[in-house]
């Protein structure tokens, strides 16, 4: 008798959790859809609603719906671009570019994610404010820990303050040029002063990250003793304008790199010297 009378309520509560658990994890997915999405780079060309250089992800997934395109096939055109001929956007006035290069960084489990993420979107605006660093830690092996804001960096004496002119990473703009304005990180880590036993500076790595998670890194010789070095810039503006959402406040770019997308830090957050060990 008891356990009639006590079996109802924790089902009740079971089935409210299980609802609960299942809301959250729908809502977890989607901000996680769209968290991919941003630093798979995607939004340089895709809106959530609205033509941009490639079509809307709402009209991805009504297309794709109507034609029964499924995930997988999504997720290979996510990977390997849509081929010299495209899926005929342009054609349909719904695209700039003819067809989709390759996302080369994008792994085939996360283009899936993003497939199916596409598939169920209703046309969400990605909140890049969560992104967007204000300040930059330099740490490690170094006899003076600096934080830096944009207004730290501008304070700099003008010999270390540099605007670089490079070809534009937005391809709605292929074919012109930006001029970055900023500080070489050859200064920030003299004024820094690096630090290493032995004073042997070969051993000395530079690892920078972003809020995102993206991490790169350069060796002290490539920025002391090669003409790389000079052209590493933590930039503040492009084109006279502090940086937007979508790169900012802080970015650095290696700005002598044959690809220049490859060392593109967007959300700059810090940078570490390492001592490499034997
Ligand atoms: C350089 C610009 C660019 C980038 C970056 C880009 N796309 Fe595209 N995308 C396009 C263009 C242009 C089209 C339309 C191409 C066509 O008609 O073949 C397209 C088409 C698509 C399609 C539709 C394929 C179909 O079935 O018709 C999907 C899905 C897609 N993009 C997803 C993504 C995802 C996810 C990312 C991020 C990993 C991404 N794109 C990054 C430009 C881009």
């Amino acid at each position: 008798m008891n356990l009639h009378l006590r079996n109802p309520l924790p089902n009740v509560i079971r089935c409210l959790v299980a609802t609960l658990a299942l809301l959250m994890v729908g809502q977890v997915g989607a901000a996680d859809g769209m968290d991919l999405a941003v630093v798979s780079g995607c939004f340089a060309c895709h809106r959530g609603a609205g033509t941009a250089i490639g079509p809307s992800f709402v009209e991805v997934a009504k297309k794709s719906v109507d034609q029964k395109i499924a995930a997988e096939a999504l997720a290979e055109y996510i990977v390997k671009g849509t081929g010299p001929d495209g899926r005929g956007w342009l054609k349909e006035g719904k695209a700039v570019l003819p067809f989709m290069p390759a996302n080369n960084g994008v792994k085939p489990k996360d283009a899936l994610r993003l497939a199916n993420w596409i598939l169920a979107t209703k046309g969400e605006i990605p909140d890049l404010a969560h992104y967007v660093t204000e300040h930059l830690s330099i740490s490690g092996s170094v006899e003076h820990p600096l934080k830096l804001g944009v207004d730290d960096l501008r304070r700099f004496p003008a010999k270390d303050l540099r605007e670089i002119a490079v070809a534009s990473q937005t391809p709605a703009v292929v074919g012109t040029t930006e001029k970055l304005k900023g500080v070489s990180l050859g200064a920030l880590l003299n004024k820094a002063v690096m630090l290493s036993p032995g004073n042997d500076m070969r051993k000395v790595s530079i690892v920078v990250k972003s809020s995102d998670g993206h991490l790169i890194s350069f060796s002290w010789c490539e920025l002391f003793n090669s003409p790389i070095g000079d052209g590493v810039l933590v930039y503040f503006e492009k084109d006279g304008q502090p940086l937007a959402d979508d790169e900012g406040r802080l970015a650095l770019m290696s700005t002598r790199d044959t690809h220049l997308l490859g060392r593109h830090v967007r959300w700059l957050k810090s940078i570490e010297v390492r001592v490499i060990a034997d």
